[in-house]
């Protein structure tokens, strides 16, 4: 949520910082904005509402000159998104300018006590008020900025990523960090400053992570220093990361997230590479091995997630609790950090996230790490915060996600959850020989079985057409299945902003039968085999009432095509690993139908991919 980007050193910062800013565009796109000191001493501030072309355009006859500089792409928090709330937002004298990526709780306190001192506001944002603090806390102390930095931000309480700029002080930028994300790029007489490497991976390899309550001083001409908010010397550890560019590039497709399915034969090739023998088929996880103990005496699981996250977290609780034999629990991590939950110390918790970031997963894990509990990641991004928080963990690798929707990463997680299982229960002895090598033999197919699905794609694009009218959709699953006709729902909601619900199958009859008519296709997932002939009686039932049929069916399936109004086959996988194909051309439809809507499928409104705030 919010993207910030900033750029201090021998060249022009605002292409550095305009290129930063659409590779943050993820984070955030209802306003742009950035600050530059020129040659003259001025301190420009340049913002619109709209995305970051918008502010391109906007740029064109202005004076974006400067070697330093700091710019934010923007999701509203406090305030419309509009020309006055875009930030960068300055203070009273116009002397400081500030970027904010975070949410200030206590704003509206501190805003009484500046007003009550004469400040004014231009926005509505609780980032001016930051920046007011700081200034007021200068020019009452008569203290440097960094100083003042320290100070206000003691007084605040939330979450921040914060850059600010001087016009008397073009040599340095201060940044800050509580709760959202912020890394320095180090170059050659330059730095980098942002909310994601991936955006100033054209510049450098090497990062330092601002860890929280830290205080950054980056200035031209000296090395990087980071103190507390106590001015206690903090550790900069330099992490090298290595991306490719093109993993941030559409590659021809028209959009990230089509890309992004599409790239999912290789994404899981990569997540599984070096982790199966293709020989033994035997599961080796470090993250396992390293704390075999743990693992062999854990009580309970539980697992915490968001979103997208927590669907392919349902899917985990089922492999964990038929391969494992470990009782498991699925919380959204935003109850289950506000509901005093019981956490034993022989509990393990895993924390999944795409982006490694968000607020609710991140608090859920300081509260189980509170509780004694292990605590283990499985995350994509590497570095992130949530990567850096656990006590182990395994990553996804799937490469950039950039596409707001979340494609990729969900049959990733489920495929490391499906080794985790796998790992954990050799370990404990609760897997056969014989199931251990028929699903890791189908997590070895996956790639292949993938891109089987993907030849689909024409014929979902023709389905998915027909059914563009639709303003509700159900989606059904069962078992193993039942999490992808959630995630399949989400998608579709998201991206082409129609609403639609996933149930399992048989709590039909418990309620939402009563929505069935001819306006409201259903989409069934019917590669089950144990509830195969309930799942059809539930087709029929839907069919007796006018309503429209959409069936997934493993291959060859000639029973459901006679009775569905439409079908895509889904190659012959173990039962466990059907999710991960199943979600597929649910992923692909959704993208057809939002396409066909003229929706912006990679930026959807009102989302944004980061969720760095509650
Ligand atoms: C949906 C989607 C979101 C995320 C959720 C959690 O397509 O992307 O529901 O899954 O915001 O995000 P992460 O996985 O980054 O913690």
């Amino acid at each position: 949520m919010c993207g910030i980007v900033g750029y201090i050193g021998g060249q022009e910062a605002a292409p550095i910082l305009l290129k930063g800013l659409h590779r943050l565009e993820y984070r955030g796109y209802d306003s742009a904005g950035l600050a530059l000191v020129n040659q003259s001493g001025d301190l420009n501030v340049y913002k619109c509402k709209g995305k970051v072309s918008d502010l391109e355009d906007y740029l064109m006859d202005k004076d974006a000159t400067g070697t330093i500089g700091i710019a934010h792409t923007r999701w509203a928090t406090h305030g419309i998104p509009d020309n006055v709330n875009a930030h960068p937002h300055f203070s009273r004298s116009g002397k400081i300018a500030l970027i904010h990526n975070g949410i200030i709780e206590n704003y509206r306190v501190i805003k009484d006590a500046l007003i009550a001192n004469g400040y004014t506001f231009r926005s509505n944002t609780d980032s001016e008020v930051l920046v007011n603090l700081i200034e007021y806390v200068r020019d009452t102390h008569g203290c440097s900025l960094e100083e003042a930095v320290r100070v206000a931000l003691k007084q605040v309480v939330g979450a921040y990523a914060i850059a600010i700029l001087e016009k008397d002080n073009p040599d340095e930028i201060i940044a800050a960090r509580q709760s959202s994300p912020m890394v320095i790029g180090i170059g050659n007489g330059e730095y980098f400053l942002s909310s994601d490497a991936a955006s100033i991976i054209d510049y450098t390899n090497d990062f330092v992570y601002v860890k929280d309550g830290e205080v950054a001083i980056i200035n031209r001409h000296k090395p990087l220093s980071i103190v507390n908010l106590d001015n206690q010397p903090a550790s900069i550890d330099i992490t090298k990361l290595e991306l490719s560019i093109s993993e941030l590039e559409k590659g021809g497709y028209d959009h990230f997230m089509l890309k992004e399915i599409n790239e999912q034969p290789r994404t899981i090739f990569d997540c599984i590479r070096g982790r199966i023998s293709p020989e033994t088929g035997e599961v080796k996880l470090s993250g396992v091995t390293d704390n075999r103990e743990k693992f062999i005496n854990a009580r309970r699981i539980i697992f915490v997630a968001c979103g997208t996250s927590w669907h392919a977290s349902l899917i985990g609780e089922h492999l964990i609790e038929d391969i494992c034999r470990i009782p498991v629990e699925v919380e959204y991590a935003s109850e289950f950090r506000y509901r005093n939950p019981i956490i034993r110390p022989d509990d393990i918790v895993i924390a999944v996230s795409q982006s490694g970031e968000t607020a609710d997963t991140l608090a859920a894990i300081r509260l189980a790490k509170e509780a004694g509990a292990f605590v283990y990641g499985i995350c994509n991004v590497v570095g992130s915060s949530i990567a850096r928080g656990t006590d182990s963990g395994t990553y996804i690798h799937v490469g950039p996600e950039i596409g707001v929707a979340s494609t990729k990463a969900f049959t990733g997680q489920v495929t490391v959850m499906a080794m985790l299982a796998l790992a954990i229960g050799k370990e404990r002895g609760t897997v056969s020989d014989e199931y251990y090598r028929e699903v890791s033999e189908g997590i070895l197919s996956l790639p292949d079985k993938i891109a089987e699905v993907l030849r689909e794609d024409e014929h979902i694009a023709g389905l998915s057409k027909v059914f563009t009218y639709a303003r509700n959709f159900i989606y059904l699953g069962r078992g193993y299945n039942y999490p992808a006709a959630l995630e399949g729902a989400l998608k579709l909601k998201e991206i082409s902003y129609i609403h639609a619900e996933g149930y399992p199958a048989a709590e039909m009859k418990h309620g939402p039968i009563a929505l069935i008519d001819a306006e409201m296709p259903t989409v069934v997932i019917a590669t089950g085999q144990d509830t195969y002939e309930k799942t059809i009686s539930n087709i029929e039932e839907i069919k007796a009432r006018g309503g429209r049929i959409i069936a997934l069916v493993r291959k060859g399936d000639t029973r459901i095509l006679g009775i569905a109004d439409k079908v895509i086959e889904i190659p012959e996988i173990t039962e466990c690993l059907t999710p991960i194909l199943s979600s597929i051309p649910l992923q692909l439809m959704a993208y057809h139908i939002a396409v066909c809507k003229g929706r912006n499928v990679d930026q959807p409104r009102n989302l944004a991919k980061s969720v760095t705030v509650e």
